[in-house]
C-alpha cells in the first residue's frame, strides 16, 4: 500500500478548498485524500486496484458514512456522474521493463494510467465538473497535452513544486 507522501500532501493542499455533492477518487491508497473528500462532499466514491489498499482505507475511514470504496480497475463498474474526480495516479515510467507495481508505475511512458483516468470525463464527469490530478515531469507531458487538445478540454495548472529529481504539477481539467 502507498503511504501518504510528499505528492499526497501536495495534492491534498489543492483539493481541500473544493466542496460539493458527489466526488470520486481513483487510487485511494491509504485513504488520506479520500478523508478530505469525505469532509467536503456529501457522497464519496473511491476505487483502488489493490485490494489491501481498499481494505486499509475502509478501516481508516470507518467513521464516515458517506463513502463507498471498491476494488476495481480505474472505475470500471461505476455508472454515475461526479462533480469532481481526483487522482494521485502512479506516474513513474516503467520503460521497457516488465514492472508490475501499479502503486507507482503508470505504464511505459508513465502516463498510460493517467490517460485512462482522464477518459472518465466522457462517462463520469458532469459538464460543469472538474478533474484534479497530479503530474510529474518524469512522465510524458506531451501525451497528456495531446489528449486535452484532441478532446477539446481545458487544462489549468493549480500548483507547481520543484524537488530534487522531479517537478510536480497539480492539474485541473474541465470541459470547455
Ligand atoms: C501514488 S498512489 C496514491 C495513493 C493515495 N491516493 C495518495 O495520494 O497517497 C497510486 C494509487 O493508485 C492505485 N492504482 C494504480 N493503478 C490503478 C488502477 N488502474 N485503478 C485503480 N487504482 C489504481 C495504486 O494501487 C495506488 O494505491
Amino acid at each position: 500500500m502507498y503511504s501518504p507522501s510528499d505528492d499526497t500532501f501536495f495534492i491534498a493542499n489543492a483539493i481541500v478548498k473544493y466542496h460539493g455533492n458527489y466526488a470520486l477518487e481513483i487510487g485511494v491508497g491509504s485513504g488520506y485524500l479520500t478523508e478530505i473528500l469525505c469532509n467536503n462532499y456529501k457522497f464519496v466514491f473511491g476505487t483502488d486496484i489493490d485490494f489491501a489498499s481498499v481494505k486499509q482505507s475502509k478501516i481508516f475511514l470507518k467513521n464516515f458514512n458517506n463513502k463507498f470504496l471498491i476494488c476495481c480497475d480505474v472505475c470500471e463498474p461505476v455508472r454515475f456522474m461526479f462533480d469532481i474526480i481526483i487522482s494521485n495516479p502512479p506516474y513513474l515510467p516503467s520503460g521497457d521493463e516488465n514492472i508490475k507495481d501499479s502503486t507507482i508505475y503508470g505504464g511505459h511512458t508513465g502516463t498510460e494510467t493517467t490517460l485512462r483516468i482522464l477518459q472518465l470525463f466522457k462517462s463520469n464527469l458532469k459538464d460543469e465538473g472538474r478533474m484534479i490530478f497530479l503530474k510529474s515531469s518524469l512522465s510524458d507531458d506531451k501525451k497528456i497535452n495531446q489528449f486535452v487538445d484532441d478532446n477539446f478540454l481545458k487544462k489549468r495548472i493549480l500548483a507547481k513544486k520543484k524537488s530534487f529529481y522531479e517537478n510536480l504539477e497539480i492539474c485541473e481539467i474541465t470541459k470547455r
